[in-house]
């Protein structure tokens, strides 16, 4: 089986961020979302992966590379411009050739892993299409199946009204049947080839789709609030570890991960946590839920459920910040100069949240 990673797009939920980065790149528990899907897929035994890129693929050709790291082989493949899922698809055809093969959207963290999926897919020759579902609040915002027993049979993409509340998953399995599907269905309303469409046409055209129903935890990461709740259930499955320095003022509980380089000096800090490379905590309070990113400086500060990106800066901060998605290079912290005033430099589209 091959893999296939769709990874273009443009993000536009996560402005700010996602203008200077693709938004498959932005860490969760400090491990970039892409790298957590490339592992998944890795960890179930493909070694052939290719990635659909867009506007971002440079950034994302430097950061992922061939996939000598895990020991795969990454082909890039460009999509010119979003034109859908299943257009993403379609495009890839000559990597993916006659292969079965698992897609999974690049911004996507489930629980646990697919292995247990791809090996069902494997093992069923006679399975078309397979299709991971979960239950969810909201599945207006996603793709909605209907089952019939244990049988699929409608698929909807974001239905006004929908008819249950199971959402597609961002991971889906095929065989080359897929192909004529994405040849046969026309763009929808919101002018794209969706996936949907085409999983519908393989049910009316005679294909077996098969449905999983996935009963972890899901995240589509779109939106900064998805961001923190997929880094809080990731930091609670993350295996502790100290490698930094930690001095004998500080407090870290046993739910912590301190990686190498880092500074714990004159701190408190509850996991579950991660402190990145070379970051320094002084004078402060980390609270749990937490990613600090590497090169990042919090003194005489408080902060809690919330992520940091690389080289921040966050110091003497008058009130605890929490439940905060912070970028790169950022500088948050009291000013020297009078008037006492807030001064602000802020990127278009940020939200500051005052007291
Ligand atoms: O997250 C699950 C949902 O993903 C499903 O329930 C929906 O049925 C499915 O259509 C999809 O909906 P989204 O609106 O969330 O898809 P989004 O546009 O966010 O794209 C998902 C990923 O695929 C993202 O990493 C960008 C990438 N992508 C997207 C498009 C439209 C591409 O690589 N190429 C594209 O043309």
């Amino acid at each position: 089986m091959k893999g296939l990673i769709l990874s273009g797009g443009k993000g536009t939920r996560l402005y700010p961020l996602t203008y200077t980065r693709a938004k498959q790149l932005i860490p969760v528990a400090n491990k970039p979302i892409l790298f957590r899907v490339i592992e998944a897929i890795r960890d179930a035994g493909i070694r052939d992966i290719g990635i659909v890129v867009g506007d971002t693929g440079d950034e994302i050709r430097q950061t992922v590379g061939r996939g000598g790291r895990w020991d795969i082989n990454i082909t890039y493949i460009e999509q010119p411009e979003p034109l859908g899922l299943a257009h993403a698809v379609k495009i890839s055809r000559d990597f993916l050739g006659d292969d079965r093969f698992v897609m999974f959207l690049g911004d996507n963290v489930i629980q646990g892993g697919i292995s247990p999926l791809i090996a069902d897919f494997a093992h069923h020759g006679e399975w078309n299409s397979q299709i991971v579902l979960t239950r969810v609040k909201h599945p207006e915002q996603y793709g909605v199946a209907e089952l019939e027993d244990d049988r699929v049979i409608r698929l909807i993409e974001k239905p006004r009204e929908p008819k249950s509340d199971l959402a597609l998953v961002g991971i889906y399995m095929f065989d080359h049947h897929i192909f004529e599907a994405t040849d046969a269905i026309k763009p929808s309303a919101r002018g794209e080839l969706e996936i949907t469409d085409a999983i519908q046409w393989l049910m009316d055209n005679g294909y077996v789709v098969y449905p999983y129903i996935h009963r972890g935890w899901w995240i589509d990461t779109g939106r900064p609030g998805d961001m923190l709740d997929a880094n809080s259930l990731v930091l609670e499955e993350l295996e502790p570890k100290i490698e930094g320095f930690v001095d004998r003022d500080s407090q870290v509980d046993s739910r912590v991960t301190v990686e190498s380089g880092a500074e714990i000096v004159n701190s408190v800090i509850r996991g579950p946590t991660v402190i990145g490379e070379n970051a320094r905590i002084i004078n402060s309070y980390v609270g749990p839920f937490t990613s600090i990113y590497h090169d990042v400086l919090i003194q005489n500060s408080e902060i809690e459920r919330s992520i940091v990106l690389e080289n921040s800066v966050i110091r003497d901060v008058p009130a605890r910040v929490q439940d905060s998605l912070i970028g790169r290079n950022v500088e948050l912290g009291r000013s020297p100069v009078k008037p006492t005033a807030f001064k602000l430099t802020l990127g278009d589209y940020s939200r500051i949240g005052l007291l």
